[in-house]
């Protein structure tokens, strides 16, 4: 059935499921987004607008969110932290907007919604702009409330998003905190030209990338439908990998409604380990990063208790874990900048992959509302 979101009519095109459209459509989404931020050819960041601040006097950022977009935001953290050298404080919405927390002078709180109508994340807009910070928000609908009560509406090109679980906005979401890390290091003098054109140079490979784990979907079918016969799932990440963790628990969860949980692999040991038996996958992302040696080492932890090991990783990865695993799902050799964009693929259709197999509703999950507009 064809929809009518805004000013597009939406169909599934050659696709059963709006959810499978919109994970395919990402390389060319995201390579939207990007060449709206970037300036390719001078390999430069290019914001679409003013910063209406001064980048070297931004004390904090703070940001907030619901869902996928607050892990958005989780990833979003650890790029400005790296690159733009600011400290950032960030918070689910409906805690953030009750908390009553002390905001800093010159601070910028950023928030992330698809839908832009999200009634938590308002109110937590709300609450920042009567603490006198810049609001920044990272939307997907221009003409939302949120984006209308923003300082500034830093858009996500993704197109209307149907299926209930976000995916294509996520990453989307992420291309604009990648440009916005970027063009804050430059301005507060953390990052030199150099520096942001190695980095432009690396976002702007992700598209492509992200194109090429698509095509891994026929390996990892197979992958989803292992998982589906699970009752739980526990997914482990490091750095920027650990949201993914959280997200890809979050995506299984949603669509699935198998048991999932996220944790920073380094947390293994205060509690998960525990679990680990040959029958609960442990779904290990290990994409290329400072980390990885670390991350193997964990994955080598759950090996040697017998675990039910898949693997999400390079070559390289593969070798190093040098462990039996249920499952690899690979993934092209990559630099770590902005991994996440392209890692999010086959955590998404892994999610994707063992609902459908377990006949499920993946556009329109039971209990899930596409947007939250109330409390
Ligand atoms: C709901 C949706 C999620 C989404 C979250 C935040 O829970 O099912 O997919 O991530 O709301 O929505 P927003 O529109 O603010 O990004």
């Amino acid at each position: 059935q064809p929809l009518q979101a805004g000013a597009f009519l939406v169909d599934k095109g050659n696709h059963r499921h709006f959810m499978a459209k919109e994970i395919a459509e990402q390389p060319e989404v995201v390579g939207r987004t990007l060449s709206h931020y970037l300036d390719l050819a001078a390999g430069k960041v290019r914001l679409p607008f003013d910063l209406p601040f001064d980048a070297e006097k931004l004390s904090r950022v703070t940001i907030s969110a619901c869902g996928t977009a607050y892990y958005a935001g989780l990833i979003g953290r650890y790029w400005i932290e790296r690159h733009a050298r600011l400290a950032v404080e960030i918070d689910i919405a409906s805690e953030f907007r009750y908390r009553e927390a002390p905001l800093p002078a010159h601070g910028l709180t950023i928030l992330v919604s698809q839908s832009g109508e999200t009634a938590d994340t308002l109110a937590a807009l709300r609450y920042a702009k009567a603490q006198g910070q810049h609001i920044l928000s990272i939307v997907n609908v221009e003409t939302s409330t949120i984006a209308r009560e923003s300082d500034t509406a830093a858009l996500t090109l993704a197109g209307p998003e149907i299926g209930v679980a976000s995916t294509k906005a996520f990453t989307c979401q992420l291309a604009v905190f990648a440009a916005l890390a970027i063009a804050l290091g430059r301005a507060r003098g953390v990052l030199s030209e150099e520096d942001e054109q190695r980095l432009v140079r690396e976002l702007a490979a992700t598209p492509g990338q992200m194109a090429a784990a698509l095509a891994r979907e026929a390996e990892i079918e197979p992958v989803a439908r292992d998982v589906a016969r699970a009752s739980s799932v526990l997914y482990l990440g490091r750095g920027a990998a650990y949201p993914l963790a959280l997200e890809g628990a979050l995506k299984l969860k949603e669509l699935s409604y198998i048991h999932a949980e996220g944790y920073a692999a380094g947390e293994l040991k205060h509690g998960p380990i525990a679990l680990i038996d040959y029958a609960m996958p442990v779904i290990v992302l290990a994409p290329p990063d400072a980390t990885l040696e670390k991350t193997v080492s964990n994955l080598q932890e759950v090996a040697a208790r017998g675990g039910h090991l898949i693997l999400i990783g390079s070559a390289a990865a593969r070798a190093a874990a040098a462990s039996e695993l249920a499952g690899f799902i690979e993934l092209p050799e990559i630099s770590s900048a902005f991994a996440p964009l392209v890692y999010a693929i086959p955590v998404q259709l892994l999610a994707y992959h063992a609902a459908v197999f377990m006949g499920k509703d993946v556009d329109q999950p039971r209990n899930l509302a596409k947007s939250v507009t109330v409390e």
